[in-house]
């Protein structure tokens, strides 16, 4: 089935803030975000937005992989924006993505530190941001994938959540069209004036806030939102912790389970 995605659009609405933006479409890749440091690594450090069909080794946080459904392009949406970039201090730019993808789709969706976007219990979307260096320059490559359509749990303890349970009519093409200028945008201010600013709007659609949690590193307790530069704030036994590594993730505990009497 061939998707008509909205790559005219997105260029004239992003192009003027992007200078040398482009947008290309790929059937099939291994993974977008792979693709862009490949390029960035050979000396490409134009702005551009890579959209796969479908991804062969998507990639998540912490080496995992990232399943795509095996319909091509029709059940999730992945792509990586890929631009220069120069913030003062990078802490709280992957939950600045994560506002941006939220504010742009759906009020239901919250933001589970530090990278994915959940539905009720369930993970929707995930957000994997890679840098690399480009002589003086920075290049970050922000890559998004979005499941559109249930699928399969794929050793996940429970199946992730869809976008069309509350956007019955979501596609891939609307659903990029969406999220496009708002990320730019929010990926521009971010490198302005860093994260702090939007520590209220992260608390607006905290997963995690005021439940208890447990983190990969050990720390368990109850989150407390986030500091001004993006860390995890955990209540424990032993006071507040924060929780800044990138390679730490962390789960809500699953209200104890209530039975009828
Ligand atoms: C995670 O949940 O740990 C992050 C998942 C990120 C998946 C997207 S899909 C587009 C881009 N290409 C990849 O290989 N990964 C990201």
């Amino acid at each position: 089935m061939t998707i008509r995605w909205p790559a005219e659009a997105i260029w004239e609405s992003v192009a003027p803030l992007l200078p040398g933006f482009t947008v290309e479409i790929l059937p099939e890749i291994d993974s977008t975000n792979t693709e862009l440091m490949r390029r960035a690594r050979a000396g490409q450090p134009e702005p551009i937005l890579l959209v796969a069909e479908r991804q062969t080794a998507g990639r998540g946080r912490l080496g995992r992989d990232w399943h795509s459904d095996t319909d091509a392009g029709l059940g999730t949406l992945t792509f990586s924006l890929g631009l220069p970039l120069q913030p003062a201090d990078w802490s709280g730019l992957s939950l600045a993505v994560g506002l941006a993808v939220v504010h742009s789709l759906h009020p239901a969706l919250r933001l589970k530190w530090p990278n994915d976007v959940w539905l009720q219990d369930r993970k929707l979307a995930g957000i994997l941001i890679e840098t690399t260096s480009i002589g003086d320059l920075r290049y970050a490559v922000i890559g998004i994938g979005i499941n559109l359509l249930p699928r399969a749990a794929d050793g996940l303890r429970t199946p992730p959540a869809a976008l069309v349970e509350v956007l019955p009519g979501a596609d891939a093409p609307s659903t990029l069209e969406a999220i496009m200028l708002p990320l730019v945008r929010a990926v521009q201010a971010f490198e302005q004036q860093g994260f702090g600013d939007l520590r209220t709007a992260f608390h607006a659609r905290d997963l995690l806030y005021g439940r208890e949690v447990v983190c990969t590193d050990g720390t368990t307790g109850t989150a407390r939102g986030v500091d001004a530069g993006g860390a995890l704030l955990v209540h424990t036994a032993g006071g507040l912790e924060k929780i800044s590594s990138a390679e730490v993730s962390v789960r809500p505990v699953p209200p104890a389970a209530t039975t009828d009497t």
